[in-house]
């Protein structure tokens, strides 16, 4: 049985299995957030910021490195898609944007 890891998006608690990506477990709970690649790493659209971790997370990779670059990722910026779910965790999930209507 898998292992689950309550995690809070944007003050919302919310259940994580553990060791999958913090992406499907905000989208398995229907909360919104950015995301056109569906967690292939390629969109960039999945920003996030981490408020706290009870736990170190894996560091940054190559993927969020060239997405974020440092500045971003020093402000605890990271991609929802490339974090998997090791312990209870704080994140803030920016409002997505609206569409800009066409002219
Ligand atoms: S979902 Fe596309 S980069 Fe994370």
């Amino acid at each position: 049985m898998q292992e689950v890891i309550e995690i809070t998006v944007n003050s919302t608690s919310v259940a994580a299995e553990k060791g999958k990506s913090l992406l499907r477990a905000i989208l398995k709970a229907k909360l919104p957030i950015a995301t056109s690649c569906g967690g292939q790493g390629s969109c960039h659209l999945c920003r996030l910021t981490v408020q706290q971790s009870d736990q170190e997370l894996s560091p940054p990779n190559e993927i969020e490195i060239k997405a974020l670059g440092n500045v971003c990722i020093q402000s605890g910026m990271r991609l929802a898609c490339q974090i998997m779910v090791h312990a209870p965790l704080t994140v803030d999930v920016p409002p997505l944007r609206k569409k800009r209507k066409k002219r």
